[in-house]
């Protein structure tokens, strides 16, 4: 099917009053991600018309380079910001719930607690996102810290549970301290809608299970 543009959603958390993270910071926030789909969207019309056959190809500089990793950083920019505003808005609470936290305690040995934990540490050390994400090779659940939008991500995770650390998300609401940071972290926790990062989960897991029996009835191994 043909890629169509990008255009950022009103999600709900934005009519919700949440827990600490106020709503000039959401309304600030959504204008990034409207730039983000904005730019996306540019990047790609770039690269679908440019003229192959004559474009320079330079990897010090050149036209093509330059647009095709920016498109990287603005189509993830949109990504990440359309899962995490997706799944504001929730009731929250300290604990994950359904099969998100029933793949979570197989994974971690030190079960939901230790998971929890290794959110906050990853949201300290990263620079810009920490994700949860579902690998679609092994049917695994791991934290990935991101320097930036498009920095650090691996193949074939799906990202169901997104936290944006850059300090646009939080300094105005804590302050843009680490201690601010660690704050901002607790009431992400409590605005979160677990049913979202299920629902997100339940589609890696049902992608997972359709290649699966495609590569069983082709008889092709998978992964
Ligand atoms: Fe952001």
């Amino acid at each position: 099917m043909p890629w169509d543009e990008l255009k950022p959603r009103r999600w709900p958390a934005f009519d919700k009053e949440l827990e600490g993270i106020s709503k000039q910071t959401m309304e600030d926030h959504f204008k990034l991600y409207e730039g983000y789909a904005k730019k996306a969207n540019e990047c790609r019309k770039i690269l679908t018309e440019f003229d192959y056959s004559e474009i320079e190809g330079n990897q010090v500089y050149s036209p093509l380079r330059a647009v095709s990793v920016d498109y990287t950083f603005a189509l993830l920019g949109f990504k990440n910001h359309d899962l995490y505003f997706g799944h504001l808005g929730g009731h929250g609470g300290a604990d994950p719930e359904g099969r998100f936290a029933e793949l979570l305690d197989d994974e971690y040995p030190g079960g939901i607690e230790m998971w929890k934990q290794a959110i906050r540490k990853g949201a300290s050390a990263a620079r810009g996102w920490v994700m949860t994400g579902y690998d679609l090779n092994d049917g695994s659940l791991f934290n990935y810290v991101m320097d930036t939008q498009n920095l650090w991500a691996v193949y074939n995770m799906v990202p169901v549970l997104a936290l944006d650390v850059y300090e646009h998300a939080y300094a105005r609401d804590f302050g843009a301290t680490p201690d601010g940071r660690k704050q901002y972290v607790e009431a992400f926790f409590e605005n979160l809608d677990w049913g979202h990062v299920n629902r997100q989960l339940a589609q890696a897991e049902a992608a997972r299970e359709g290649a699966q029996r495609v590569g069983a009835e082709e008889k092709v191994p998978t992964a």
